[in-house]
């Protein structure tokens, strides 16, 4: 079967890596793909919004699996697309259709949704330009810290979490009133702060069934000791040392359940991926948002611990027979660092000549990087993600701090703590 992923980043190449070793998968596309890709596939230049094209190109290629690898095109209604076009039933996409990816679309549709579910979460209330003054009112009920969260997309930035009842009433008129982040906040969620240690669980489902794939915890700010701006993700770790069977369980029956079960009660047709944003308050997990695809860096972790066939596994997905599946998980600690370039998540310069070493030890994923002439050339914020497998934390860890410091590309950057606060947890 061909296959096309739709995306540029580490996580697709991530997918790109796994889908090259699979059987069953003939010619592999990417679009657009990065220079790491191209190892692994051909790069396709098209939008990843621009569905008619997607189309077209699937039909010229014989493409029976489409796997887009961001939100963007399944929040957009790709999947509906596809099902709504005779001439393009012979394509399955992994993925939910758009209602599903409301999810992660709308805050308070995800809200309501495990409210109604019975799903862990913080309590909650949603508000608009019209209820601000009820907004305030709300606030003054509600304890310090504020978490504020924007209803809609916006790049990983819509949630604030002021410190001082005052500062809350000014973020949420921000938001309300003056469209901080545009129509993302026209509706603004207001929920109780959780304390605890985050967790993300990944899930993939055809509908039916499911399979939980290994967890990881990431490293989104772009400081040591997790300081400074918030970035896509500097590193991440699986397995996660304080996720152990228990909490894992714990997981399983109050959350993946009743999110499998429930959208199919409610006529959602789900395939793909549930990212679970998790916090563990005292051993108990609660959810603190969903994503209707794979994290990345986490992808960058996780799929290398994935010991069986993924391209089998999604076709299966799309096939609705995942639960016949086999899914085999590697005991092995996956360490991921991101290198990124100077000046990210502000301003950065791209272009810059980049030497990778041969043999380095560690899978190099490439994320902003393309190829000019033959020479490779950092082409983003986030150059590579450098993801190292061992039988510990330490050594894994180890070897991708080893790596990360081979690659050389002018004003490189990347955290060195990464895993050290599960390495501390592990020892105490
Ligand atoms: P989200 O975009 O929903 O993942 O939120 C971004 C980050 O804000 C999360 O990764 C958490 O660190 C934090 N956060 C979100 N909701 C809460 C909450 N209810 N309590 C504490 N922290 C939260
Ligand atoms: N690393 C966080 C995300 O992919 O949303």
């Amino acid at each position: 079967m061909n296959m096309l992923v739709l995306g540029s980043g580490g996580r697709e190449h991530a997918f790109a890596w796994k889908l090259a070793k699979s059987e069953v998968c003939d010619q592999l596309f990417i679009a657009p793909g990065n220079a790491g890709t191209a190892e692994c596939g051909q790069n396709v230049n098209l939008n990843i919004l621009d569905f008619p094209a997607i189309a077209s190109f699937c039909l010229e290629n014989q493409v029976e699996l489409l796997i887009p690898g961001s939100e963007d095109p399944l929040v957009h209604g790709i999947v509906d697309y596809f099902r709504s076009k005779p001439e393009l039933q012979s394509i399955k996409v992994v993925g939910p259709e758009q209602t599903g990816a409301q999810l992660e679309g709308s805050k308070d549709f995800a809200k309501a949704f495990m409210k109604r579910h019975a799903i862990p979460t913080a309590a909650y209330e949603t508000f608009t330009k019209d209820t601000l003054e009820a907004g305030y009112a709300f606030l003054e009920t509600q304890q310090a810290p504020y978490v504020l969260k924007a209803d809609g997309l916006a790049a990983g930035k819509g949630v604030l979490i002021p410190e001082t009842l005052e500062q809350a009433k000014a973020d949420l008129k921000d938001m309300l009133a003056d469209a901080k982040f545009g129509e993302a906040s026209s509706r603004v969620v207001i929920e109780q702060f959780l304390k605890g240690i985050e967790v993300s669980v990944f899930v993939m489902t055809d509908g039916d069934s499911y399979k939980i794939l290994p967890e990881a915890k990431d490293y989104k700010r772009i400081g040591e000791g997790d300081t400074g701006l918030n970035t896509g993700g500097m590193g991440a770790i699986s397995p996660v040392p304080f996720a152990d069977a228990a909490f894992l369980a714990k997981v399983e029956e109050r959350i993946v359940k009743p999110t499998v079960a429930g959208l199919k009660s409610e006529g959602i047709h789900y395939t793909g991926f549930i990212f679970i944003g998790l916090m563990n308050m005292d051993g108990e997990p609660y959810v603190i948002e969903y994503n209707v695809r794979m994290g990345d860096p986490e992808t960058e972790a996780v799929f290398p611990r994935i010991n069986s066939d993924l391209g089998k596994h999604l076709v299966a997905v799309s096939e609705t027979r995942l639960k016949d599946e086999n899914l085999q998980i590697s005991a092995k600690t996956a360490a991921t660092v991101v290198a990124v370039s100077g000046g990210y998540p502000e301003s950065y310069a791209k272009g810059l000549p980049v030497n990778l070493p041969s043999d380095s030890g560690s899978i190099i994923f490439h994320a902003g990087t393309k190829s000019e002439n033959g020479q490779l050339l950092t082409n983003g914020g986030r150059v590579f993600a450098v993801c190292s497998l061992a039988d510990n934390l330490s050594d894994a860890l180890a070897q991708s701090m080893k790596t990360i410091e081979s690659i050389q590309f002018d004003q490189k950057y990347h955290r060195r703590d990464i895993g050290q606060d599960l390495l501390k947890l592990q020892e105490a």
